[in-house]
């Protein structure tokens, strides 16, 4: 069990073993607890956190099951001072104990982006369950970014760099929230507005 303060883990693991009929519950809490970190203290990530946080990235769905996805794990500090000046908003990775860079071969799959962004996106939000701080550092659509990220962690041609998730235990603290906004929302055909409580005497469109 990871060291991180691990009470959504404990509780997910408890939901996986005696599956309840609110397991959605828990879900959604923890969507909503995801937010971007990007202060964390000086404590480590254990190499089980990390392990936990790789098959969450791998449990993600990918078109007709590729998994076009590889990563680099970088803990070394000048290598992630390096990654931390690739461009104004990728600081963290200097301070955050571990880097995943993640990566795809573009020549397995023209889903490529879309997989490995669903990968990524799993990746976030197991840190959040880890009680880790974690955020999504852009490379993709930056050719000169990837250049940088590609020579530093010497990766094959082949591959394409999405972006970097630097992950720590958290230095500073966010709301939960859900951002939901009616308005992005559309009923049947764009440009009805939803309804929330459907039945309620309006007609079908
Ligand atoms: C494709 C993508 C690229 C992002 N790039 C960066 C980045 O380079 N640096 C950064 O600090 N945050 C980056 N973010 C994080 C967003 O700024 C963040 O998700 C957004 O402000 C919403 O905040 P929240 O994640 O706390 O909900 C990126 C997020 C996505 C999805």
């Amino acid at each position: 069990m990871p060291s991180a303060t691990p009470i959504l883990y404990n509780q997910i693991m408890k939901d996986l073993n005696h599956p309840r009929r609110n397991n959605e519950i828990s879900a959604l809490d923890l969507i909503r607890r995801r937010r971007s970190i990007r202060r964390y203290t000086s404590e480590t990530v254990t190499a089980e956190a990390i392990r936990l946080l790789l098959e969450a990235a791998q449990a993600a769905p990918s078109a007709l099951n590729r998994r076009p996805w590889e990563f680099v794990v970088v803990t070394d500090a000048v290598r992630r001072r390096a990654l931390s000046a690739i461009h104004r908003w990728s600081f963290m990775c200097a301070d955050a104990p571990v880097v995943f860079a993640v990566l795809a071969d573009a020549g397995a799959s023209v889903h490529w982006v879309e997989d490995t962004s669903a990968a990524a996106e799993n990746l976030l939000l197991a840190a959040a369950g880890l009680e880790l701080g974690a955020v999504w550092v852009a490379i993709y659509t930056q050719p000169e970014r990837e250049e940088l990220v590609r020579r530093l962690l010497e990766i094959p041609d082949r591959l394409r760099v999405l972006c970097l998730i630097p992950v720590g235990h958290p230095a500073e603290s966010k709301e939960p929230r859900s951002q939901y906004d009616d308005r992005k929302v559309h009923r049947e055909r764009y440009g009805q507005p939803w309804d929330e409580h459907p039945g309620n005497g309006r007609s079908s469109p």
